[in-house]
Order: structure tokens, then C-alpha cells, then sequence
């Protein structure tokens, strides 16, 4: 693995080095904490992030790294027309690595193209998120020990939430997995995940509007934000964006040993009071990005 694009770069063997060393990360942070002296990673945010961005900056400071970029467009001189590609090439001239989040979806691979160091897509429009995909793999396997034979639920905004495309593609590695689908009918995931994914790769899944219905199988709950700045207008995003608000009167028929995550921002769509309940791993789930990024970064840089 040269760059991580897409979560399809990554088979079964990639997913357990990076959460075996992420974990041993957890355990012995101070055997990591020199391994990039005098490497630099470059953070090019197009988009807004706050965990993303920070958690990447944060991995590389503890691991002895510095980082630099820049977090908004306008701060760069994408404001002033240039292309990716230019932008590409010059920052391979200022560091080692690259995370690039970016509003067009595509734009990562674009970018990795021109690149002659790693490059990580920390999200492109409604397309990708990988490293959102190993975070979310290093908490299901911390909550409930494995990733087959589980039964996971995908809730809110399946259309636009790049972070459910890639988590979806990356479980469809593993055996035995149930995938419930919950969504209005206008976010409905997209037809090449149903046709390529899960019907190709014959994973049993089923799709519904009710969060409720089959509460009571879940082992895990993803939770996600209603995407406002992919919607065409404003007046369906109002409409949409409260679909499902999962409170504790919800949970009252979830297993006890549910797991819900969500990759947040949270909105409206996980109300205050679950976060009290131990089966909330948000907070959890936001901690492990840190230390998969760590591994992640190791891994590229091959150090
Ligand atoms: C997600 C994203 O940017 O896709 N956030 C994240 O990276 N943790 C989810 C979202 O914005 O809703």
C-alpha cells in the first residue's frame, strides 16, 4: 500500500497489522515517540474537519513528527484557480506525507497520481472516508472483539455519508456479517454499494425507513449526520435532517451490549441523554483515531 485512497486499498491482512499496531500504540506510546523525528506531514483540508484534521496533526506530534498545511480553500491559493495537481507537487517538495480532504469526490486519487509521496484521502465529497473506516474497525473490534458475524445498522444520511461507503466496503471482507440500512427513501445508499458491494459479494442486508424495527438485533448502531452541504436545496435538507433521533426510549428493546457509534458531528440525530448509557462509543471511537492514524502514518512512511 502505496496510498490509502479508497478502503478498497485495504484487505484483511492491512486491517489487522494496522489494528494490532494500533493497539500495541495504546499500550507503549513511548516506543513510538521518536519514530518520525524529522518527518512532516502535510494537512491540505478543502473542507471543514475538526477530528480529522486535528487527529492526524495530533498522531504525527506523537510520534516525534511535525506537521503543516493549511484547513480551509480560501487559505490556500486554491482561491486563486490552482489545481491539484500543482498544489501536489509542490507540497512533495515541503514533507513526507500528505492527508488531503477535499470536496470533490475523486480529487484524493487525482492527487495521489501526482504524488511521489504517500498520500491519505481524509475524505472526498460523498464518496470516501478510509480513515474514518479504520477507526471505525478499530472500535467495533475494542466493543465487541470481532468484525464477522455481526449484525450492523447504518442510520440517517446513507446517500451523501462517505463514511458509511467506505466502512460498508471494508466489512464486506469480513464473514457473516448482517447489514440493516436505515433511511428515508431520497438518502437510500447508493446503487453501485447495493449492486457492487452487497449483492456481489452476497452479504445479507436489509433496507428500511424504521430505526425501530429490528432494534433488538443490533450489535451495532451507526448513527450519522444528515450531510446539509451535499443537498441540492435547503428546503429538503429541512426536511430530512430530523428523520431519526435516537434516544434512550429508543434503546429500550437494543441488546445490552449494543455498540453505537457515530463518526460526528452529532446533530439532532443522537440526543444528549445516550451519552450517559455505556453503550455510547463516540467519544471512545473519536480517541482511536488518533492511534489508528498513528499506525497508519508508520505504515506509509514505512518507519
Ligand atoms: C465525517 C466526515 O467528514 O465525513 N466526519 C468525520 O470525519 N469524523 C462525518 C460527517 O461530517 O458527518
Amino acid at each position: 500500500m502505496k496510498h490509502l485512497i479508497d478502503s478498497e486499498n485495504l484487505n484483511l491482512d492491512e486491517i489487522n497489522y494496522l489494528i494490532n499496531s494500533a493497539q500495541d500504540i495504546i499500550n507503549n506510546p513511548i516506543k513510538y515517540e521518536d519514530s518520525c523525528k524529522r518527518k512532516i506531514l502535510a494537512t491540505l483540508f478543502y473542507e471543514p474537519s475538526t477530528r480529522t484534521r486535528l487527529s492526524f496533526e495530533s498522531a504525527m506530534l506523537s510520534l516525534g513528527g511535525n506537521y503543516l498545511g493549511f484547513h480551509s480553500s480560501s487559505s490556500s491559493s486554491a482561491m486563486k484557480g490552482e489545481s491539484i495537481a500543482d498544489t501536489i507537487r509542490t507540497v512533495n517538495a515541503y514533507s513526507d506525507i500528505i492527508a488531503i480532504r477535499h470536496p470533490k469526490e475523486g480529487s484524493a486519487l487525482v492527487a495521489s497520481q501526482y504524488s511521489k509521496i504517500p498520500v491519505i484521502n481524509a475524505g472526498d465529497g460523498g464518496h470516501q472516508h478510509p480513515t474514518q473506516t479504520l477507526t471505525d474497525l478499530l472500535t467495533i473490534t475494542k466493543t465487541k472483539g470481532r468484525l464477522n458475524n455481526l449484525r450492523i445498522a447504518f442510520c440517517g444520511d446513507l446517500k451523501f455519508g462517505r463514511t458509511v461507503h467506505s466502512l460498508i466496503k471494508a466489512l464486506s471482507l469480513y464473514e457473516n456479517n448482517k447489514i440493516y440500512l436505515i433511511s428515508p427513501d431520497e438518502l437510500k445508499i447508493p446503487n453501485y454499494l447495493k449492486e457492487e458491494v452487497l449483492i456481489k459479494k452476497n452479504i445479507e442486508f436489509v433496507e428500511t425507513s424504521s430505526l425501530e424495527e429490528y432494534m433488538h438485533e443490533f450489535d451495532i448502531l451507526y448513527m450519522t449526520r444528515v450531510q446539509r452541504e451535499r443537498f441540492f436545496n435547503e428546503e429538503d435538507y429541512v426536511r430530512l435532517k430530523d428523520s431519526y433521533i435516537l434516544t434512550n426510549a429508543k434503546l429500550n428493546t437494543a441488546k445490552k451490549d449494543l455498540g453505537i457509534l457515530h463518526p460526528l458531528p452529532r446533530l439532532n440525530e443522537i440526543s444528549l441523554e445516550v451519552d450517559n448509557d455505556e453503550r455510547a462509543k463516540y467519544f471512545e471511537q473519536v480517541a482511536n483515531g488518533k492511534f489508528i492514524r498513528m499506525a497508519l502514518i508508520l505504515r506509509l512512511l514505512e518507519v
